[in-house]
């Protein structure tokens, strides 16, 4: 099969890797430097990233299969215009991505479907916010979460246990020109207590193939300290939650929301991820994003035991009950771990201290992957160009051998001003 992958960090390096065998020929639009250091995973003709330029290649190219990768593509809508002009794609439309894009469109969702999740109120002005705010109605000592509703790069989400930050990031989502996050409703919700866990399904419109569950580490520092990033590390569970808990994300959450997306129209093709909220072995729905996690990607994908792309197609076809292989998880525990730039996560990019050479590599095989992300290539060296710049994935029968072979195959890649966690996975 001829497949195209979209995006260009490390999630799509995984996706990439897990998809070539000798039967596809995968190509990967815009990628990056480092991933193309795979011989196996091809380069595009694509110039830029508009639709027609990818239908054109698509077209050229005989691809078969297009597996969306990034948020923002799947909310601009390029599902949408490559199934209108036939082309099989692995990715929700528009209007099921507003699951991610819009939180009070999920929130909404969620009630009426009773799927568990914390209560809210939607404020439809900053001086409706202030006032509920002030109301008390959500006690400030079990804490509040304040959510900008459109997409924000992960910025529009504050938690807070004090009346003037809550205050303070009501007007600065609502009203201040000079930050970036902006809305004109604002959700405000009780906070959820209990331990997040992330657990993702492959969907075809109506029925799912669950892939299982990983913990991410958002905090850029050890002990969960220091800014929110896009994640430092993560790993698979396995043991927690447990076979009742996994069962109740199926029937109360994944089963539901597919329902629901069905009912109004917008049957849901693509990877549903379920960020989760459990406490005494009840389940809350904290978010819903509509495709592959990063790096919770990079952590599963290396465990499948089977061909990722015939699930993928089948599930871009509708036709995941006709799934015939044996397709499952390997037994393994998998830990991942990224290297991420000096600076990392600063808002001005160019506080980042950006351009080391990438000393060393590691032999990957089954067990050990490298996946590259915010990287490329100056003077025929790799260099690093972004936040995150690698992640090393390793997989073994227990956890601990899984966390002590990441770290050591970690320690073998080095640039300049390097930061990484040294708690990941540490249970
Ligand atoms: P989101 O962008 O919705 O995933 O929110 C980012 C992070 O904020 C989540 O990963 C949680 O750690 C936290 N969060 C969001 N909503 C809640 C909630 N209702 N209760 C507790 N924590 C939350
Ligand atoms: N790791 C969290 C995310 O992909 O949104």
């Amino acid at each position: 099969m001829n497949i195209l992958v979209l995006g260009s960090g490390g999630r799509e390096h995984a996706l990439a890797n897990a998809l070539k065998s000798k039967n596809n020929h995968v190509y990967i639009y815009p990628g990056n430097a480092g991933i193309f250091t795979d011989s196996d995973i091809m380069k595009t003709s694509i110039e830029k990233m508009n639709e027609s330029e990818v239908l054109e290649f698509v077209k050229s190219e005989n691809i078969e299969l297009v597996v969306i990768g990034p948020e923002n593509l799947l909310a601009d809508g390029y599902a949408d215009f490559l199934r209108s002009h036939g082309v099989r794609v692995f990715g929700p439309s528009k209007e099921a991505a507003r699951l991610e894009s819009s939180k009070i469109f999920s929130k909404e969702l969620m009630k009426k479907w009773n799927i568990p999740t914390a209560d809210f109120h939607i404020a439809e002005t900053y001086e409706e916010a202030v006032e509920f705010i002030n109301s008390d109605t959500f006690s400030l000592d079990e804490g509040i979460v304040l959510k900008a509703d459109g997409l924000a790069a992960g910025k529009g989400v504050v938690v807070t246990f004090s009346k003037d930050e809550a205050l303070s990031t009501a007007y600065d989502f609502m009203k201040n020109e000079n930050i970036s996050v902006k809305t004109n409703r604002l959700l405000i919700e009780k906070c959820l207590k209990g331990k997040e866990l992330s657990a993702f399904a492959l969907c075809d419109g109506q029925n799912f193939f669950y892939l299982g569950t990983a913990c991410d580490y958002k905090r850029l520092k050890d002990g969960d300290e220091g800014p929110n990033t896009g994640g430092m590390g993560c790993y698979t569970p396995r043991q927690w939650p447990g076979q009742d808990v996994e069962n109740k994300i199926k029937s109360q959450v994944i089963d539901p929301i597919l329902k629901a997306l069905t009912e109004l129209g917008h049957p849901f093709i693509g990877t549903l991820f379920c960020g989760l909220m459990i406490k005494n072995d009840e389940v809350n729905v904290i978010e819903f994003n509509v495709r592959f996690g990063d790096p919770e990607t990079q952590t599963i994908l290396p465990l499948i035991d089977g061909d990722l792309s015939e699930i993928l197609y089948l599930a871009a076809t509708g036709s995941l009950k006709s799934l015939k292989s044996e397709f499952k998880l390997k037994d393994l525990f998998s830990v991942h771990l990224v290297k991420s730039s000096e600076g990392y996560p600063s808002i001005d990019g160019t506080k980042m201290n950006l351009e080391n050479t990438i000393l060393g590599s590691i032999e990957p095989d089954e067990f050990n992957k490298l996946f590259y992300a915010g990287v490329k290539e100056k003077d025929n060296k790799l260099v690093n160009s972004g936040g995150r710049v690698f992640g090393i994935t390793a997989l073994a029968k227990t956890l601990e051998e899984a966390r002590e072979s990441a770290y050591q195959n970690l320690g073998k890649v080095t640039f300049e001003g390097e930061h990484y966690r040294t708690d990941i996975a540490k249970v």
